[in-house]
């Protein structure tokens, strides 16, 4: 029995998530794998309700599950970074979820670069350190300068002289990496490497100008390529999203510091036929990993049924693999395979099916081939 945590968040989080439980409780019905979930309401709804974002009693609780399955976050009621920070950041943060992992792969035909290439990229994206660290603050910012070097930055503290004029005003946002961090990051892109019979392994940085944080990361990977008897190539960021577009059957196995991780992967889920096609899981390999699409809340389309839930779904195939439960997840992804082949999807694919009715397909092709 495996005990899951779900949060289904806000906006169309909500929508997706329903359906994937629906193709969750199929899964159990014709397997062995059982489960029971615990909903948790974490999201806006309860921020602007109570203030609160993630506590103590959320973290206790979710500590304690199998894996957490999760939608999105995100309300255009709340200032940006509110929910993302205090909500979504940190729990990939406290329950040090350090690889975010997101493939791409052209697994069906809705994949536009289809016609000139098969790919099948596994990106790897470090999700604890980086420009995440909420490291930043501003200075000389009208008479109350200050400057609020948060989380994470343990021991610093900054004292700025005060300034009467906010014409110089700054404000900072430190990317930090730790050897430790950059360490554990290599040790699984390299061990995921090995599992794929990859010889390889590419890093995306941008070495030529943020010198120091990706210097030191080329240095490690470096040591652990040797380490590891798997071979190591470089790549720009820039040049990495070019080559995505016009060359994506080069990549295997791809590490990628945490915020070029965050744009290259939308890029990737367009590469797989939209943000509503992309899925990722936060994995801590030692605690409580965490599955969701990588599309957020999308207010746009919000509340109208119009929500791609094939991302959500194809989330919780990577929560049954994680689990042990490949075969599940593999039946999963032929079942989505299936319906895109017959016609049966969302208007974001070109389909006429609403959210609802695409997950009711998908669960039938489900139950059918199994
Ligand atoms: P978004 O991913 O929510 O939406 C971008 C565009 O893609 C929108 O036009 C949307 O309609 C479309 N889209 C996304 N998912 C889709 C799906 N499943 N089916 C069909 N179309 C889909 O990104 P955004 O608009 O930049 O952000 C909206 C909010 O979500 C923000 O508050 C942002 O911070 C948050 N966000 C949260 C997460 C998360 O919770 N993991 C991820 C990204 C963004
Ligand atoms: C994602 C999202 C998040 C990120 C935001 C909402 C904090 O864009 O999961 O890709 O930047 O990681
Ligand atoms: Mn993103």
């Amino acid at each position: 029995m495996k005990h899951l945590a779900v949060i289904p968040g806000d906006g169309i989080g909500k929508e997706v998530i329903e359906v994937g439980m629906d193709i969750l409780d199929a899964i159990s019905e014709v397997s062995s794998f059982n489960y029971d979930a615990e909903l948790f309401d974490i999201g806006s709804e309860r921020y602007l309700r109570t203030g609160e974002l993630l506590t103590k009693d959320d973290i206790y609780d979710l500590e304690k599950k199998d894996a957490i399955y999760f939608g999105a976050i995100g309300d255009p009621r709340i200032k940006p970074g509110v929910l993302e920070q205090g909500i979504l950041l940190s729990m990939r943060s406290q329950f040090d979820q350090y690889i975010n992992m997101r493939p791409v792969t052209s697994w069906h035909p809705f994949v536009p670069l289809k016609k000139h290439f098969d790919f099948d990229i596994c990106f790897l994206r470090e999700n604890t350190e980086d420009f995440y660290m909420g490291a930043g603050g501003t200075f000389r910012k009208g008479r109350n300068a200050s400057v609020d070097v948060k989380r994470r930055l343990y021991n610093l503290k900054m004292e700025l002289h005060p300034k009467p004029s906010s014409d110089d005003e700054f404000a900072f946002e430190i990317g930090l990496l730790s050897r430790k961090g950059v360490e554990r990051f290599a040790d699984q892109a390299f061990r995921t490497a090995i599992k794929r019979n990859e010889t390889k392994i590419t890093l995306v940085d941008k070495a030529n100008v943020c010198t120091h944080i990706y210097g030191m990361q080329r240095t490690i990977f470096e040591e652990k390529s040797k380490e590891y008897g798997i071979g190591l190539e470089f790549m720009y960021v820039d040049a990495m999203a070019m080559a995505m577009i016009v060359r994506p059957n080069t990549f295997g196995t791809v590490a990628v510091p945490n915020l070029f991780g965050d744009i290259l992967t939308d890029l990737g889920a367009q590469l797989q036929g939209g943000l509503g096609m992309g899925a990722s899981g936060n994995i801590n390999p030692e605690g409580v990993s965490m599955f969701e699409p990588i599309h957020g809340s999308a207010p746009d389309i919000a509340g109208q049924g119009k929500a791609n839930p094939i991302a959500a779904i194809l989330a919780a195939k990577m929560m049954l693999d994680h689990l042990g439960y490949e075969d599940m997840g593999a039946l999963i992804q032929n079942a989505v395979r299936k319906c895109l082949d017959n016609g049966k999807y969302t208007a974001d694919m070109g389909g006429k099916l609403n959210t609802k009715e695409a997950g009711a397909e998908i669960k039938k092709e489900l139950l059918r081939i199994r």
